[in-house]
């Protein structure tokens, strides 16, 4: 069993085949690649090269039901649950919104820097709204690349650990703004009915102009209902961004949904100075949009609200042990804007034909694009060249399926041979460090990317 060589990889889908899959809407989208236009700006892709496949035909329950009680990492997920991106293309999400770094730079008051950068927080998680395909998992050695002049930074990462997976990236301002950083390493846990990935690591923040550092962790995300019901997402936990020029921290607080979802996805928190004083109130839902506002104001309006409605929830069930479907509840209604609060950042709508590409964004769908001239140019080891995901991404699963476990099986076979003569993995653009400001392990780049010196690299597919 070459599973308990390698247990943490998620295994080609040998069971299922594709064939029989029904594709949406098999009419190829008008492939719109990058192309300057007349001010020089690239205009990237807009759309992926094929409508993703229904998941209805394949039944979820008949390939899950055996895995209960199983650890994740020995599950083997059919690739129809992935989306065609690497988790280190994933992570690249957070910079969707880089204007709100932009902006928090161009702030002269810091109350309302620490604004921006809490709703940049927020804002970089809104990506996985909706988004229950699972990314591919990055081989070792795996590299991505984004330049954006128009949002005006760069980013490299590199997969720098398999186990347990890290993936490390690093993003600086192109005008020496800000660098922006961080390691993640995604904790999958199987609860039955849900998957809850905790994504463990560091993520920093430097606001060179300002000589400030902001740090925070990520909130956890919880896929609901992966064999029974309808997929949904659902993010919880605290998040504290930390000013370490002073100790001021802006704490936001992830709520879980509840059992009448009343609090579904909302978010709410507040920004103190280091006497624990209070300064904002920050509130709204990572779906949707955040606001700021004074905390006396917010205070009052909260418990005019509360003489509204006396009645308390009644028994919350433990969700986990009935046998039911955790449905998403229906809550339609919107953020309820305090008189006097200032907009910090609202979420873009996601194009027309998002539903049948895997719910992207805008800025997702352009991720996996090889635009013109970047082959001769971008790094043997980035995900783009990935024949798995192209495959996948091209709408041709089987081919995705098969070249998936061709590259895990010489993942399998580079490690046999390292460990024969006893050679040890090492990273190329990323050193295992300590972060200055956390005091936590983390993983510091070397620098050097993009001097495109890439001599020596691994021949990882
Ligand atoms: C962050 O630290 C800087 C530098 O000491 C300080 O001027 C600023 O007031 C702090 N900002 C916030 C929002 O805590
Ligand atoms: C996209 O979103 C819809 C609506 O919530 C959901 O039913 C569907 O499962 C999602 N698709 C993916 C691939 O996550
Ligand atoms: C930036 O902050 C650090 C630590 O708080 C301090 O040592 C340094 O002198 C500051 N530099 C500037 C230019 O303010």
């Amino acid at each position: 069993n070459k599973n308990s060589l390698d247990s943490d990889e998620d295994e080609g889908a040998s069971e299922a085949s594709f064939k029989d899959a029904q594709v949406f809407d098999s009419s190829r989208q008008k492939n719109n690649g990058s192309v300057p236009q007349e001010n020089g700006i690239k205009k990237h892709r807009t759309s992926l090269p094929a409508p993703m496949f229904s998941r209805n035909t394949i039944s979820v329950f008949s390939i899950l039901k055996k895995c209960i009680g199983q650890e994740l990492s020995k599950i083997t997920m059919p690739i129809v649950f992935n989306e065609p991106l690497s988790f280190l293309q994933r992570i690249t999400e957070y910079m969707e919104h880089t204007y709100l770094i932009n902006r928090a730079c161009s702030l002269s008051d810091s109350t309302e820097r620490m604004q921006a950068v809490a709703a940049f927080a927020v804002s970089a998680v809104a990506s996985q709204w909706e988004r229950t395909g699972k990314p591919f998992n990055p081989l070792l050695g795996e590299t991505y690349e984004l330049i954006r002049e128009e949002q005006g930074f760069r980013l490299v990462s590199e997969q720098v650990s398999h186990h347990p997976p890290v993936s490390a990236f690093h993003a600086e301002s192109l005008v020496g703004d800000f660098v922006f950083h961080g390691s993640i390493y995604p904790k999958l846990k199987f609860w039955g009915k849900s998957v809850e990935a905790e994504p463990k690591g560091t993520i920093t923040l430097e606001l060179l102009k300002h000589n400030e550092t902001y740090t925070w962790t990520n909130p956890t995300c919880c896929v609901h209902n992966i064999i029974l019901g309808k997929l949904w997402i659902e993010q919880y936990g605290t998040v504290e961004i930390l000013n370490h020029s002073t100790g001021d921290k802006c704490v936001l607080n992830f709520k879980p949904c509840g059992m009448f979802g009343k609090e579904l996805h909302t978010v709410e928190g507040y920004i103190q100075d280091k006497s624990k004083k209070k300064l904002c109130v920050i509130y709204g839902k990572w779906t949707e949009c955040m606001w700021s506002v004074d905390p006396q104001v917010y205070e009052s309006q909260k418990k005019s609200e509360k003489k509204g409605d006396g009645k308390k929830n009644k028994n919350e069930v433990d969700r986990a042990v009935n046998d039911d479907a955790d449905d998403m509840p229906d809550v339609q209604e919107t953020v309820s804007v305090v008189p006097g609060s200032t907009l910090l950042w609202r979420i873009d709508p996601r194009p027309a034909h998002s539903s049948t590409m895997y719910n992207f964004t805008n800025f997702a769908m352009s991720l996996n694009e090889l635009e013109p001239g970047m082959e001769g140019i971008l790094a043997p080891t980035d995900c783009r060249f990935r024949p798995d995901i192209k495959a996948m991404e091209n709408g041709n699963m089987d081919e995705a399926s098969q070249e998936k476990e061709r590259l895990e099986e010489k993942q399998r076979a580079a490690r046999k041979e390292r460990a024969k003569s006893n050679q040890e993995w090492s990273t190329r653009w990323f050193q295992s460090g300590t972060n200055p400001y956390t005091g936590s392990q983390d993983w510091i780049y070397s620098g050097g990317y993009f001097n495109r010196n890439y001599r020596n690299l691994p021949d990882i597919y």
